[in-house]
């Protein structure tokens, strides 16, 4: 398990607490498979995982956009960079199929950014939107 619930905040929107609960068994599952190095099952969901993270970072922009958030594009930023780091990650992943590499990222990037994110933007954003 790599996010425990308690790591994550909760904020003052339904609709994003749910988001991330959603997401938590989807990633965790991941993590478990990257750690396990588990080659195969890696392949059987990456693609899931970086979907669910994408429909959490665009439920969440089109609802900042619908509200039309001021902070908006500094929020969404946030979102952009790690879609690089795991567009990044994902790419390496094909060539490579090196389950370390991964699970370093997770483990330090990944998981500070989560947390972090959700605690300064996401709770920042909440009251704000929907
Ligand atoms: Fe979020
Ligand atoms: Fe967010």
């Amino acid at each position: 398990m790599l996010i425990q619930q308690q790591d994550v905040q909760q904020v003052a929107n339904a609709m994003m607490n749910m988001l991330h609960e959603d997401e938590m068994e989807v990633i965790n599952n991941f993590y478990d498979a990257v750690k396990a190095k588990d080659v195969d099952k890696v392949d059987e969901l990456f693609p899931g995982f970086l979907a669910e993270i994408e429909t959490h970072f665009k439920t969440e922009e089109d609802m900042m956009e619908q509200s039309a958030y001021s902070d908006m594009q500094m929020h969404k930023s946030d979102h952009d960079l790690i879609r690089k780091k795991l567009e990044k990650f994902h790419k390496r992943w094909e060539v490579l199929k090196g389950p370390k590499e991964l699970q370093g990222f997770l483990e330090k990037d990944f998981k500070k950014w989560y947390t972090q994110h959700i605690t300064k933007w996401d709770a920042q954003t909440a009251p704000n939107i929907g």
